[in-house]
């Protein structure tokens, strides 16, 4: 069976389960608390059903479009990971290798265990770079400047990790932090935490817990690029942040890693997509498995999204193969998902074409 060729994003994550030490596996499997958001995001897939047309010309299927202006092979984008080289020596390199060799974006997180020169000068996918804010402003200043510098095209700020949620996989197996290399000799990222986590550890005392509505402004006097904000759940805040103008919003809640017991993302979709109007572009990210995740994102408004653990099972289990055949398996199965529901292009995916249990009350 070990040798087998995987045929989902299931089986790589099985033997990505198997690659792995314990303690990284937890890390890259896990989420907060009660993991309740974290079992919610992929469950709550299946509790949408699909409302397929027939005897729609299907013979060319079309999954290409733009984001933010950029083309892309289909609307699924590598959303930002860290510490890769936890799951492959080669780390960041080879994700973002697969992401070009597939065509689309490859999302860079703030925490990669590759610089951002690196990813940059060994591959050409179209790349986005999330920021976080630390206490240091200034580091985290640099690292926008150099994203910048390196040609990646969007900023995704992500909002909704003030603190870093509490983990208790990683504070059981006492999670170390490797030095994250984008900051040598700037400021050491191990911490020594012999009582938990010290990946915990070295998050909370760097995060900036102050970073609140007002510095956009400050972000944006630094940077040219679009700044899309990663993490909102709620219309309040939708609100907001098109009153202080960002390029877009990431509806997520960090794959169930952050707060526990916020609704599952594909359930928050909506909502998000009802107060944006149209104006502004909605990725989602959060539970995304299968083609039919895609599909049912896209038909509930998003306009992409973004695929975190899977990419890092594939990463784990098989290397930059590995990542290709994830994102290929995805794309496969949103292609098929179209053409069985009458949607020869992405404009043909309506709300529709899926049923909620929201719809089941009217
Ligand atoms: C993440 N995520 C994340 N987000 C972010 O903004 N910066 C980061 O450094 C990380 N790091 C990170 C590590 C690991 C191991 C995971 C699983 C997730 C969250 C990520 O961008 C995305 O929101 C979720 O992964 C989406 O959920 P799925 O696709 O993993 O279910």
């Amino acid at each position: 069976r070990m040798g087998d060729e995987p045929v989902n994003v299931k089986e790589y994550q099985e033997l990505a389960k198997q690659a792995l030490p314990k303690m990284y596996y937890d890390f890259f499997a896990g989420g907060s608390e009660d993991q309740h958001t974290l079992k919610e995001n992929v469950e709550a897939f299946q509790r949408i059903t699909l409302r397929p047309r027939v005897l729609v010309d299907v013979s060319k299927i079309d999954m290409s479009t733009t984001i933010l202006g950029y083309k892309t092979s289909a609307p699924i984008i590598v959303a930002p990971t860290s510490l890769h080289q936890l799951a492959h020596p080669q780390g960041e390199i080879l994700t973002a290798k697969a992401a070009a060799a597939c065509n689309v974006i490859m999302g860079l997180s703030f925490s990669s265990t590759c610089t951002i020169e690196e990813v940059a000068s060994s591959c050409n996918a179209v790349r986005f770079f999330q920021l976080y804010v630390y206490k240091r402003r200034d580091i985290s200043a640099l690292m926008v400047k150099r994203a910048e510098a390196n040609g990646f095209k969007a900023i995704l700020l992500t909002v909704d990790t003030p603190k870093m949620g509490h983990r208790e996989a990683d504070i059981k197996n006492k999670m170390i932090a490797p030095q994250l290399k984008n900051f040598e000799g700037l400021m050491s990222t191990t911490v020594d935490n012999s009582e938990g986590s010290n990946l915990e550890a070295f998050t909370s005392s760097s995060l900036d817990p102050s970073l609140s509505w007002k510095d956009i402004a400050w972000l944006k006097s630094i940077t040219q690029l679009p700044i899309l904000i990663k993490g909102v759940l709620t219309r309040e805040d939708v609100i907001k942040a098109m009153e202080i103008g960002v390029e877009g919003i990431i509806a997520s809640n960090h794959g169930g890693r952050q707060l526990d017991y916020v609704p599952a993302a594909i359930d928050a979709l909506e909502e998000v997509v009802l107060a944006v109007q149209g104006r502004i572009p909605v990725l989602f990210d959060g539970g995304i498995r299968r083609g039919t995740d895609v599909f049912k994102a896209l038909a509930l408004g998003a306009q992409a999204v973004m695929v975190g653990r899977p990419v890092l099972y594939g990463l784990a289990a098989k290397g930059e193969y590995g990542v290709k055949r994830v994102i290929e398996m995805l794309k496969d199965e949103l292609e098929l998902t179209m053409a069985l529901s009458g949607c020869p292009t992405l404009n043909d995916i309506t709300r529709n074409h899926v049923r909620t249990q929201i719809d089941d009350h009217h």
